[in-house]
């Protein structure tokens, strides 16, 4: 195995098993109105949301997990075929590996389901110089779109992870201007890896011609984490404080959402690992919610599973909508919400609310 492939097998492997998500419950934060008479006929509910001009089923994507070394083909197709049977979008995991030396099969397994919205994954680290390495050009990404048949390409910042792992990519000069080269060329969303996406960051970006960001803040997977048992294990001492140190580093998930708000699409991640979540993601306002971890392991196992777990999913966002007194999404946008905890406490000191 190469060492980006290993890389990417220790990634799925360390989140599999480890604890990668901080103990408090960001979430929870996030709570919605009971509405004790709710005046609507549960079979007449409609969860389907548009998403990027895609008709979803219900407001969901599964986010970028994987691609690039042999298991993640299994990972892929699982994660596809379970797509396709929910009528959900899906994203692909980083696509640096078919950039630098050509589809392996394992991201462009996904073209054989008839997935409603799909996404590709470059990296902003890979849009501008690195130590030793040449930046990808417009015509590398659109290659990578061309792979997995992407209706939109998602551009991930993963400057956590970056300094926390070894050698990592950590100049960030000239990605915004990267961003908008590819932007002019193709549609292009911004995605994080579990840090969030702050006002500022959104304003920049909103001025990119991007159309939409996924803000995946803190409350499921950190990266930092991830990373710090990778360098205990390699006996890194550097990488392994640095990642405990920051571990909780970032944008609680439901502030994110708030903070990022600047009249783009947005999609709310990190630890949305349920339904519940997922209306709570929607009524605060985002058009639909992202998972990744939590489908990880289903996803190792069979499509089978990860549908089992998108019906729960499905089942408890419907719940929600029902107990809220809601018919369609567009209503639980507008239904009242309390926010309070960690997140509030931001929200405040950010003057958000
Ligand atoms: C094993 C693993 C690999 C990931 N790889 C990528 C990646 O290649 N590109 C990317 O944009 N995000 C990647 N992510 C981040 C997720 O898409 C998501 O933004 C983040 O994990 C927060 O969601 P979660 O709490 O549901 O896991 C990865 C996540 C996991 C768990």
């Amino acid at each position: 195995m190469s060492r980006i492939e290993r890389r990417k097998a220790d990634h799925i492997e360390v989140t599999l098993k480890e604890k990668v998500v901080p103990d408090y419950d960001y979430w929870g934060d996030v709570k919605l109105v009971h509405q004790a008479l709710p005046e609507v006929n549960m079979d007449d509910i409609d969860t389907s949301v548009t998403l990027f001009g895609k008709r979803l089923e219900f407001p969901l994507v599964v986010t970028a997990i994987t691609g690039g070394f042999p298991q993640a083909e299994k990972v892929n197709r699982n994660l596809a075929e379970a797509c396709s049977k929910m009528g959900i979008g899906l994203g692909v995991g980083s696509q640096r590996p078919a950039i630098e030396k050509g589809d392996d099969g394992t991201y462009s397994v996904i073209k054989e389901f008839d997935v409603p919205l799909v996404i590709g994954n470059v990296g902003a680290p890979q849009l501008v110089k690195q130590k030793r390495k040449r930046p990808f050009s417009v015509e590398d990404v659109a290659k990578a779109k061309d792979i997995v048949g992407a209706d939109i390409m998602a551009i991930h910042l993963n400057f956590l992870q970056e300094v926390v792992q070894p050698g990592g990519d950590v100049n960030a000069c000239g990605c915004l201007d990267g961003i908008r080269s590819l932007a002019r060329e193709m549609p292009c969303m911004v995605k994080e890896t579990g840090a969030g996406i702050s006002r500022e960051t959104a304003l920049l970006l909103k001025g990119t011609g991007i159309v939409g960001m996924d803000v995946s803040g803190v409350g499921g997977t950190s990266f930092a984490a991830v990373e710090m048992y990778r360098a205990r294990e390699q006996k890194d001492q550097m990488g392994s404080a640095l990642g405990a140190t920051f571990f909780e580093w970032g944008i609680p998930a439901p502030a994110a959402v708030i903070e990022a708000d600047v009249g783009l699409e947005i999609i709310a991640g990190g630890g949305m690992d349920d339904g519940l979540r997922m209306a709570k993601g929607v009524s605060i306002g985002a058009n639909a919610a992202g998972c990744a971890r939590a489908l990880l392991a289903d996803a190792m196992e069979s499509s089978e599973k990860v549908v089992e777990k998108l019906e729960r999913m499905k089942a408890e966002f419907k719940a929600a909508m029902f107990l809220t007194g809601c018919h369609s999404v567009p209503e639980l946008r507008e239904r009242r919400v309390i926010v309070s905890g960690r997140s509030a406490d931001w929200l405040t000191a950010a003057e958000r609310c």
